[in-house]
């Protein structure tokens, strides 16, 4: 038997391993100050940390406030889940609740459970002689709200806070405090849908089938990995799911060169591979077939990976036009990233299509978007799951200068605001397909005139 048995079955509780998930015993065994509990939809958060305060409250008789954001919302979420969390672990002839203080107490131990809102104007009284706090939606917080209540958290023993959330946004305070730097005395758990046994097959398909509607939100509620929220000026304004991304796996089309285009960052090494019809009429195709997302490799190893993919196809290549440089971070000798790559996927001089410069970023952001909206046949494979979140969430920075508007908002190559995927596609279609917006001046600021 281990300790977290133990501590079930000293408590004398009807209930058996069985009715608990993973989060549960995560969470369970966690005595940090912070807890931080980042997940998916459905993972068991809420009902595996409300199980853990009962549990754990009842025990020592402590009092535990339980907090979101807005107060009326703890009606018909929060407290319905405690109700019914007490009831399954048979704490029903114990627990008396007061609906208007919003509190339930144990009759036998005198442990209390206080629901409050931030908005909540006596909030600041409940936090005193607090043990416990479970943040629920704790993203709703800023991280001011959350400042004052760890300021006010203090006086007793152990004091345990616990913050529930999902992924919403990768520029999140959550993200920056607890996960972009040392915070002592943190203790972090991460779940999906996977990791919760209760769930129905239907459930799951359903979280699932996110990924056919809106990729961020895929990530965020199914995967449990940060997301962006709502892009209200996306780089790529042209860019539609339903219009863009194929419901079905794209087959590799035969006697049709394979167009690679590389961004040449250390860390991942990206790539997109494509193949379209040079004529305009009837059946002119754009299809980006496959990504490839290389981390901790070199210029050599992925030329293989990639050449393994497409043996029997003509090759050609493009990309950052800063990857003539030798510099660029996986050169030897008087080798470029661009000689490593050509000698290894056996191309000629001929098939190597390197701009001489990069498009700028009007140029660029002008020229995909004509095309998203005006090309006929532009298709996604459903595969490319990297480069679609990256059209979708990409976004120009926020500027009052003209000139810098339609600059695309970049992090580190290896940060969610990466984009790499996205500018492998900016060079792909700067390199080949430049002369599908001819009828206007690459560099027009404004979107086309009407037609
Ligand atoms: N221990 C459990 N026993 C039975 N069912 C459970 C258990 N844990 C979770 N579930 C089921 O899984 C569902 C989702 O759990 P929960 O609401 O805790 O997820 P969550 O991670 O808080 O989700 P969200 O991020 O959407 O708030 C519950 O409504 C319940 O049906
Ligand atoms: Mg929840």
């Amino acid at each position: 038997m281990n300790d977290t048995d133990a501590t079930i079955v000293n408590l004398e509780l009807p209930i058996s391993d069985e009715h608990f998930t993973q989060v549960f015993f995560g969470l369970w065994r966690m005595g940090q100050r912070f807890v931080v509990n980042k997940g998916g939809t459905a993972s068991g958060k809420s009902f595996s940390s409300a199980q853990k305060e009962l549990l754990l409250s009842c025990c020592d008789g402590q009092r535990t406030l339980i907090i979101r954001k807005i107060a009326s919302t703890l009606k018909d979420s929060v407290i319905p889940s405690f109700r019914a969390r007490i009831a399954e672990l048979g704490m029903e002839e114990y627990m008396r609740e007061n609906k208007s203080e919003r509190s339930f107490i144990h009759a036998l131990t005198g442990a209390s459970f206080i629901f409050r809102g931030l908005d909540d104007p006596e909030k600041l009284k409940s936090i005193e002689g607090i043990d416990r706090i479970l943040i629920e939606e704790a993203t709703e917080l800023t991280i001011e709200d959350f400042y004052e209540l760890n300021r006010r958290a203090r006086g007793r023993e152990k004091i345990q806070i616990t913050l529930n959330f999902n992924p919403i946004d990768e520029r999140h305070w959550l993200k920056k405090h607890f996960y972009e730097q040392e915070v002592t005395n943190a203790a972090k758990l991460e779940s999906t849908f996977e990791n919760n046994p209760f769930l129905t097959e239907h459930d799951r398909t359903e979280i699932s089938y996110l990924k056919q509607f809106n990729y961020n939100q895929y990530r965020i509620y199914a995967l449990g990995e940060w997301g962006v929220a709502q892009v209200d000026n996306p780089w790529l304004y042209s860019f539609e799911l339903k219009k863009h991304v194929s419901p079905l796996p794209l087959d590799l089309l035969p006697n049709n060169p394979v167009h690679l285009s590389f961004d040449f960052n250390i860390n991942p090494m990206c790539c997109i591979a494509f193949q379209y019809s040079r004529h305009r009429g009837e059946g002119t195709y754009v299809r980006v077939i496959k990504e490839f997302e290389l981390k901790n490799t070199t210029a050599v190893q992925a030329g293989k990976l990639i050449k393994a993919h497409f043996p029997h196809h003509v090759l050609t290549v493009t990309g950052d036009a800063t990857g003539r440089n030798k510099n660029a971070g996986y050169s030897q000798a008087d080798e470029t990233i661009w000689t490593q790559m050509i000698r290894t996927l056996g191309i000629s001089a001929a098939q190597m299509l390197t701009p001489t410069r990069n498009a700028s970023h009007k140029e660029s952001r002008y020229l995909c978007n004509y095309l998203l909206q005006e090309h006929p046949s532009f298709l996604i494979d459903p595969g490319c799951e990297s480069l679609i979140n990256d059209c979708l969430t990409a976004r120009p920075i926020e500027t009052d200068d003209p000139n810098k508007e339609d600059q695309l908002l970049k992090g580190p190559g290896n940060s969610t605001l990466g984009f790499n995927l996205l500018d492998c596609l900016r060079y792909a279609i700067w390199t080949h397909l430049k002369d599908f917006g001819r009828r206007i001046p690459i560099g027009t600021p404004n979107p086309p005139p009407e037609r």
